[in-house]
């Protein structure tokens, strides 16, 4: 059974528990945060904070399992921003894991199994596979038929070779320098340097290639991550996979490509069958896994005795969801994270606020509420990195962005007819749980990301919090009415230019 301490009463329980006594929950738009005496300056908050009870975030921002949100390209650009990808489930278990594989393998302190190529290979055969495999790298250690290295081929080959029929071995660095596999990081840059070499293989005592380092990788490691990035241990960026309550197969598969963290992935997660898979997990592997989702404290506390290692947290405040009105069920957002965040102290395991936002002021919202971190779907759906195409509409660019429980989602995906339990219903008897729209081309997520940033920032300031458990612990908050709501936004004025962290309408 997971420890329990016990919890300190924070100044945001009075006003919750005030709303529960009459019955009822309120949501982003309910509620501000209250200002008070503030030593903090934005800028000099620190925005790290956790995804699990093992996984970091260095802003705490987490990318939705969606088909038409978080795939590499995005787990890639919002790990390097310091947040999470969780790569989506209506994907084969294989194509799922070459997803992963990609993001692991975009930066690697210490690359484990390095891709090798045989020395009787053609380049035009080497290009091919790494296109087909989307490598974003150029260096291939070069073995024989006994998988013995004897060789490297690196950019600067590919790029001087004018006849690409020609074998690996015609035009490989033959007298290649390896290290050992037990070869220490500071060894390693000493060698690197020493030789001039950007890669590094290692090698067994049989002459088999044991791993690999990459020049800027182990600079970045050794000068302490000075970008920001979100890595895991090895230097490798870090990345989650979304699973369904049957998928044990999925899950072996990805914890063979080291996923930072496995997300069980349901509309509704206080079930027999989604304890029992966190359960089989947790007595499988160490890996940490999060549950979800749930909008209420007992669901949260099932959750966290059977071994969650994070909750998230959210049924139906999805900006394309429509649980809330097809099955008339769900706690509005802010309530529901506070119900839960209360197990989350006592087990010491961090709340995922998923769904709902709107503006980057909900993020201090959530955390204030008590999430350690934030899911978003339509917040970065419609950026470059979002999977899909540009289209053009009205005048303008736009993307596509759809509920997991919508039609469109269900009727091609077993992933998407799982998180709604219809795994067995056929397509003409779907009911759906979500829209399918489009989304205003955002552009590059970096830009997004700023912005949601700065304002939470600034909401930190103003509640004079240094750090995300600050915020969490020193929040309140008032409830405002609908002319509360009117005069937060904009108003008596005709908006000739928008802001880029404001749109007219939200
Ligand atoms: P936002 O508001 O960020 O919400 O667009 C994203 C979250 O919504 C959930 N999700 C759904 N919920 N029907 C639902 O009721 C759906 O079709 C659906 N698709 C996604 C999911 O938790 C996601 O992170």
């Amino acid at each position: 059974m997971p420890k329990k301490q016990n919890r300190t009463k924070l100044p945001k329980d009075k006003f919750f528990e005030k709303i529960e006594a009459l019955g009822e929950a309120l949501t982003f738009d309910d509620v501000r945060l209250k200002s008070g005496y503030s030593e903090v300056m934005p800028d000099d908050v620190n925005l790290e904070s956790k995804f699990s009870r093992n996984i970091l975030l260095k802003i705490p921002i987490v990318s939705a399992a969606m088909d038409t949100v978080t795939e590499h390209k995005m787990a890639i650009e919002i790990a390097k921003l310091g947040g999470l990808g969780i790569i989506h489930k209506n994907l084969t278990p294989e194509m799922q894991v070459q997803e992963v594989c990609k993001v692991k393998y975009y930066l690697n302190g210490l690359i484990d199994k390095p891709i090798c190529v045989n020395h009787n290979e053609t380049i035009e055969a080497i290009l091919k596979m790494r296109e087909k495999r989307e490598y974003g790298f150029h260096t291939f250690p070069v073995i024989n038929d006994n998988g013995e290295i004897v060789g490297i081929i690196t950019r600067n080959d590919f790029d001087f070779c004018d006849n690409h029929s020609v074998r690996a071995w015609e035009i490989m660095t033959k007298s290649v320098i390896t290290a050992d596999s037990k070869t220490s990081l500071e060894e390693v840059y000493k060698i690197m340097t020493q030789k001039k070499k950007k890669a590094l293989p290692l090698v067994d005592k049989k002459g088999k290639v044991d791993g690999m380092y990459v020049l800027k990788d182990v600079k970045r490691v050794l000068l302490k991550n000075p970008s920001g990035y979100n890595l895991d241990k090895k230097g490798q960026l870090r990345v989650g996979a979304a699973i369904g309550v049957n998928d044990f197969d999925r899950i072996e598969k990805l914890i063979g490509k080291h996923i930072d963290v496995a997300v069980i992935d349901t509309a509704h997660a206080d079930t027999k069958s989604v304890i029992s898979m966190l359960k089989k997990i947790k007595s499988y592997c160490k890996i940490d896994v999060v549950v979800g989702n749930v909008s209420e404290l007992e669901s949260a506390k099932r959750l966290a005795d059977a071994g969650a290692d994070g909750i998230k947290v959210g049924q139906g405040p999805g900006s394309i969801c429509t649980t809330r009105v097809i099955a008339g069920i769900g706690s509005p957002q802010v309530s529901a994270v506070y119900k839960c965040s209360k197990v989350a102290d006592e087990y010491g395991i961090p709340i995922c606020a998923d769904g709902g936002l709107k503006n980057s002021g909900d993020i201090p919202i959530a955390i204030g509420a008590g999430a350690s971190s934030v899911m978003m779907g339509g917040m970065l759906a419609g950026t470059k990195e979002s999977p899909g195409e540009v289209v053009f509409k009205e005048g303008r660019q736009w993307k596509s962005y759809r509920g997991m429980g919508s039609i469109g989602a269900m009727e091609t995906n077993k992933g998407s007819r799982e998180r709604y339990g219809q795994v067995a219903t056929g397509k003409s008897e779907l009911i759906a749980e979500g829209v399918e729209g489009l989304k205003a081309y955002k552009g590059e997520l970096k830009e997004v990301i700023f912005q949601y940033l700065g304002g939470l920032k600034r909401g930190m300031g103003y509640v004079g919090a240094e750090d995300i458990e600050s915020l969490r612990r020193k929040a309140d908050f008032m409830k405002i009415t609908s002319a509360g709501k009117d005069e937060s936004h904009p108003h008596d004025i005709l908006i000739t230019k928008e802001p880029p962290n404001y749109q007219v309408g939200n």
